[in-house]
């Protein structure tokens, strides 16, 4: 048997992830150990095997493989030694060599989901260090493949640019929707029609990911400040235009 630890694992990332793999069977309840600060267990009650735990020492002892999925400011505060263990980060901006040094195991795996984990369409690269073996990058991958397709990289400058493409992507089209919407909105179209009815709003998933703070805020406020609401509106006018004129 294969204990499973996940370090933030009933954090928002952990349980797009963990939700479909343990729905698919790919894990198994009873093998499976989360930590959080707080004890929060929401999201896995479909599953009354699993353990929580805020003793990650205690999740550390118990796990043969160990998801990091903190977010990288709440990094520094893990002091573990995971000396023996396959370490698999889903953390943004913590390069493979600094959990190597952190957490004293050879075997560490990078990867790279997106918000579309739950809904099983996340696009997910990941990279492995030299002394991470076959079954290690196996397990990964198949676990990575729970909730979409899934890549294998050969450089964490690959994954820094996915990280960006396919991390942050969803969040920068949201953008440019939300762009597209206003403009309807300016030439008269009702707010709700804009919108589709739908309850969500792409001017919501901006402001989810840039109030986040992390590599996608980063990614909008660039794209915003460059100014990107006077192409897309001078692009919708023209197709009016044109569309006016026959
Ligand atoms: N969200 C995304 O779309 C996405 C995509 C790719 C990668 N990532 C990466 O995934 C990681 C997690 O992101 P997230 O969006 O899931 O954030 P999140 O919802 O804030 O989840 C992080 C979880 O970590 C827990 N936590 C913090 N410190 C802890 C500690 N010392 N011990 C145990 N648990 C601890 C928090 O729970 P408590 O507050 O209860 O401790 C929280 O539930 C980040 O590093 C991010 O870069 C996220």
């Amino acid at each position: 048997m294969t204990t499973l630890g996940v370090i933030g694992g009933t954090g928002w990332l952990g349980g797009a992830l963990l939700r479909p793999a343990l729905a698919k069977g790919f894990v198994a309840a009873a093998d499976l150990i989360l930590s959080s600060r707080s004890g929060n267990t929401a999201g896995f009650e479909a599953w009354p095997d699993i353990r929580f735990t805020t003793d990650n020492r205690s999740l550390a002892a118990q796990s043969d493989i160990v998801i990091l999925s903190v977010r990288p400011k709440d990094l520094d505060a893990l002091d573990l030694d995971l000396s023996g263990k396959l370490v698999i980060s889903v953390m943004a901006r913590v390069p493979a060599e600094a959990l190597l040094a952190r957490f004293n195991s050879e075997r560490i795996i990078r990867a790279m989901p997106n918000a579309c984990a739950e809904q099983g369409l996340s696009f997910t690269p990941w990279l492995s260090t030299p002394g991470a073996t076959d079954n290690d990058a196996a397990f990964a991958d198949s676990f990575f493949a729970c909730s979409g397709k899934t890549t294998r990289l050969s450089t964490e400058s690959e994954l820094d640019y996915f990280t960006a493409l396919t991390g942050s992507g969803p969040a920068l089209i949201a953008a440019f929707a939300d762009v597209m919407i206003r403009d309807a909105i300016e030439n008269g179209v009702a707010p709700d029609v804009a919108v589709a009815g739908a309850s969500e709003t792409p001017a919501d998933t901006v402001k989810i990911f840039t109030d986040y703070g992390g590599t996608t805020a980063a990614g909008l406020t660039a794209m915003l400040s460059a100014g990107i609401a006077a192409p897309i509106s001078k692009g919708l006018a023209a197709a009016k235009e044109k569309a006016a004129k026959g």
